[in-house]
């Protein structure tokens, strides 16, 4: 046991969260992001409406939660960073290679994401003085984007040095709210247009004709990118969990928030796309194309273009700080840097790297047509690479990991010390902790290695 209390003792020095709710907020934070905002509602236009939102409902719940609990269990139970995680937890085991890859997922989705993040904040600016964008001439402009992105990147960095609860807990308590109240002002507006019921009824109908193996295999990825499961998030924060916080509940209020906010997302896109007769479907432009030009013709279209973005921007902002953290949590736990040195050199160094991105959608012609991994564009190949692929690899070592080399028995226990039901047989001798470890064992690892083989061109069906 001399490996756990290590990290119990860790765990007091290197912050904490200060609150149940502080956690909640914090990881729902990360979880709620251009995911939910920008992503699940083209990738739900693209695949069938309703029927697509279902499967993606049993993916969150099915495999996304398990994946989240798994994340969470290491994290608390090792008080550590990704690395340490698996070190304190097994020492010498192989599977570090999981953190390692943790590490690197979070850094290069940071250096794209804050790009993308940083287009919001122009678009905010631009409703704010009524001036029309239009997408490809603002994104291929470095002297837009570029500072853009830097700002972006900056307010995370100085978000990020605050600490856990002086910083990231602090400021996920003030902009999560305001997130939801900027969510209710577009969303009223949106669905109290008029032709607004055809867009709700797009969205709530469902066409089950369009489901195949891609489209589960496209909502399950989603369900990983939405919910911040496979990037070692989970650990992370699940390490500045107090001992007396029940993961089980945590979790359950996380997902549940983090798909509350993507189908809510849809409640703002919709309704507002059909009432001004646009298509539904356009794909990755329906946020940066099709949404401004609905702006531009509804009443008061300014402001609510404002707000629209505004929110985009706090949703993507309190994403940006957990996968700072990441890195920041390893540096500060591993190689005992000061948190304010680790979170200055992540974040330039991610800013750096994110140029070639920021380049991409236009700005500089070899980096847009750039082709790789069936992606064109340096930003997309990033994502694919970094954004999907390794996300799957990381869920797949994750499960293994706790489902056969450290053992689930030590998740069990740790998720079981805080809470009242989750070991507790429900029919028969089988409680929630037995499905559990019935889904990290066998559903996960299987239904991630079909995704991976899918992605490589092996199809099942
Ligand atoms: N979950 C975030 C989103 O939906 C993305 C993210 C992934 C953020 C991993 C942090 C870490 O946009």
């Amino acid at each position: 046991m001399q490996s756990t209390s290590e990290g119990i003792s860790a765990s007091s020095s290197r912050g904490q969260w200060g609150s149940k709710l502080g956690f909640i907020l914090a990881a729902a934070g990360s979880a709620v992001g251009l995911g939910n905002i920008w992503r699940f509602p083209y990738m739900t236009g693209e695949n069938g409406g309703a029927a697509f939102v279902v499967v993606y409902l049993l993916c969150v719940a099915f495999i996304g939660l398990p994946l989240m609990f798994n994340e969470l269990a290491l994290g608390r139970r090792s008080g550590k960073d990704v690395i340490g995680a698996f070190r304190v937890t097994k020492p010498g085991t192989p599977f570090i290679i999981t953190g390692i890859c943790c590490l690197a997922c979070c850094f290069f989705v940071l250096s794209y994401y804050g790009v993308i993040a940083g287009w919001t904040v122009g678009y905010a600016i631009a409703s704010l003085l009524h001036q029309k964008m239009v997408f490809e001439e603002f994104a291929a402009r470095p002297e837009f984007v570029l500072p853009l992105f830097g700002l972006f990147i900056l307010m995370t960095i100085l978000i990020v040095q605050g600490g856990v609860e002086k910083g990231i807990e602090r400021w996920a308590k003030i902009l999560m709210p305001v997130l939801i109240v900027l969510c209710g002002v577009v969303i009223i507006r949106s669905v109290t247009l008029e032709g607004a019921s055809a867009g709700i009824k797009y969205y709530l109908h469902p066409d089950f004709s369009k489901l195949n193996g891609d489209v589960v295999m496209k909502a399950l990825g989603q369900a990983f990118f939405s919910l911040s499961v496979g990037w070692g998030l989970m650990i992370t924060y699940g390490s500045y969990m107090s001992k007396r916080q029940d993961i089980v509940t945590g979790g359950i209020w996380v997902a549940g928030m983090d798909t509350f906010v993507a189908l809510i997302g849809g409640f703002m896109v919709f309704p507002a796309v059909f009432a001004f007769g646009l298509a539904p479907d356009a794909g990755t432009a329906l946020t940066f194309k099709t949404l401004p030009a609905v702006f531009d013709k509804m009443p008061a279209g300014q402001l609510v273009g404002c707000a629209f973005f505004l929110l985009l921007g706090i949703a993507a902002l309190t994403s940006t700080i957990s996968m700072l953290e990441v890195p920041v949590a390893w540096l500060v736990d591993e190689k005992k840097w000061t948190r304010k040195k680790s979170a200055w050199l992540v974040g330039g160094a991610a800013f750096v790297v994110g140029v070639p991105s920021a380049l991409s959608v236009g700005g500089v012609e070899w980096l847009t047509k750039l082709h790789f991994a069936g992606k064109t564009g340096f930003l997309d190949i990033m994502d694919q690479i970094f954004g999907t692929a390794i996300i799957l690899l990381i869920c797949l070592l994750a499960s293994v990991y706790v489902g056969w080399s450290w053992g689930p028995k030590h998740a069990v226990d740790e998720m079981s010390a805080t809470n009242s039901w989750f070991a507790r047989p429900l029919v028969g001798s089988i409680s929630p902790a037995t499905v559990w470890v019935l889904f990290i064992r066998f559903v996960c690892p299987i239904v991630v290695t079909v995704m991976l083989l899918n992605m490589f061109g092996v199809k099942f069906f």
